[in-house]
């Protein structure tokens, strides 16, 4: 079958999730599968080149997986015609500087979140992309998991009435890297790092909550560094500067209300990593990473409150389980998919660079919040 070749530079596939969920479960995987179908009856096919600081980690996973494209001068792959899209998985503090020579060279971009560590930045990054004409894109891969695309479902099809609230419970211990390692990167709790749980998750956040329930309007937050000291990579003590929890309500349009906890100081009493629970007047929903329960409003005990009885019913038994009803592939691949057929084809990719600053514009929103111990409301951005 004949190939319509993209080529595209792979900035800062030495990290978990650049090489993980980018490199070998998206690209690599798309590269398996013979490509993307086009709508020419081609197959967009990616060609990759890897870029990063270290030659001889670059020459090893080219080398695993087959790849002979690799260089740390991002200068001269963006000066190359061959290439068309520029992605970033770098940290976050490295991201502006690259994504503006990028733009600059006319290449289309994707790129991990935060889009960058303030909104003003984000904001002026969609400026430069839609003045200079090139595709944009950032990754909002929760939307694309099974767990999240079910709840999608069941708010189409109307299921729960009146939205009336949203329960957002993510988190899980990360080790403080001195009995055991860490299982984040130390950068993640040093804000002048581009670190902490907020600038992390709230663009999260905002994307499920903005596509699937309703837009925000308001937030309110307290943040905390519950563990403040750490060890890093190198087995050295450091001072954690950043938020590792943050508690959040978001005030959604249509009177919803949304809570959701986030933490990296909480261990798991939950199924799964992350869990949403939505209420509405007919139904309500608890929906994770993979998985969906409902209680349907006819379906909904009487609880009586009398704490002298023992517990008369087994609540978590009385839910349903929501089919899956279709095939759901690793979402970072779902979402890459999309961004090469409209890079191709011009096929609509509404998770663009603006949708990135609306995202980076609510956790900026939460850490002023946090600072100033106030309610702050979310400004309309004019397109
Ligand atoms: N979509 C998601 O669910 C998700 C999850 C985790 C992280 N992320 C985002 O992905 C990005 C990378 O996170 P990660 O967890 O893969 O981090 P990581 O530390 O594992 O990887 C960071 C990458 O950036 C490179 N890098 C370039 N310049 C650097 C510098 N000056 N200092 C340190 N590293 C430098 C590293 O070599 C490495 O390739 C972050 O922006 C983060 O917000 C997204």
């Amino acid at each position: 079958m004949e190939r319509t070749s993209v080529g595209i530079i792979l900035n800062g596939v030495t990290g978990r999730m650049g090489y993980r969920q980018h490199l070998v479960r998206s690209l690599l995987a798309i590269r398996e599968q013979g490509g993307v179908p086009a709508r020419d009856g081609s197959r967009i096919w990616p060609e990759l080149t890897l870029v990063g600081r270290d030659e001889n980690r670059l020459a090893e996973i080219a080398g695993r997986h087959g790849l002979s494209a690799y260089t740390t001068d991002l200068d001269a792959a963006l000066a190359d015609d061959a290439h068309q899209i520029y992605f970033d998985a770098q940290v976050t503090t490295q991201r502006e500087k690259a994504i503006r020579a990028a733009i600059e060279a006319g290449k289309h971009v994707y790129t991990e979140k935060p889009l960058a560590e303030g909104f003003l930045a984000s904001l002026e990054l969609a400026r430069l992309a839609a003045a200079k004409g090139v595709r944009n894109g950032v990754v909002q891969d929760k939307l694309f998991l099974p767990g999240l695309r079910k709840l999608k479902r069941l708010v189409d099809g109307g299921f729960f009435g009146r939205i009336l609230s949203v329960r957002g419970e993510f988190g899980y211990w990360v080790f403080e890297g001195d009995w055991q390692a860490a299982q984040r990167p130390s950068w993640n709790y040093r804000a002048e790092d581009g670190g902490g749980i907020t600038l992390d998750m709230f663009p999260h956040w905002h994307y499920v909550l903005e596509q699937i329930i309703a837009p925000v309007t308001a937030v309110t937050a307290v943040t905390a560094t519950h563990i403040p000291e750490r060890v890093d990579e190198t087995g050295t003590r450091y001072r954690a500067t950043a938020d590792d929890a943050a508690y959040g309500i978001f005030e959604l349009a249509g009177g919803i209300v949304a809570q959701v906890n986030s933490s990296w100081a909480v261990r798991v009493h939950r199924d799964e990593l992350v869990e949403f629970q939505v209420d509405g007047t007919h139904g309500s929903a608890v929906a994770g990473l993979r998985d969906c329960r409902i209680q349907p409003r006819g379906a909904t005990p009487m609880p009586v409150w009398n704490p002298d009885l023992p517990v008369t019913e087994a609540f978590r038994a009385q839910w349903q389980t929501v089919p899956d009803n279709g095939e759901h592939d690793n979402a970072f691949k779902v979402q890459w998919e999309a961004f090469l057929r409209h890079v191709v084809d011009g096929e609509p990719f509404p998770w663009d660079f603006l949708a990135g600053a609306r995202g980076v514009q609510l956790a900026e929103a939460g850490l002023r919040s946090a600072r100033e111990g106030r309610r702050v409301t979310i400004e309309e951005i004019p397109r």
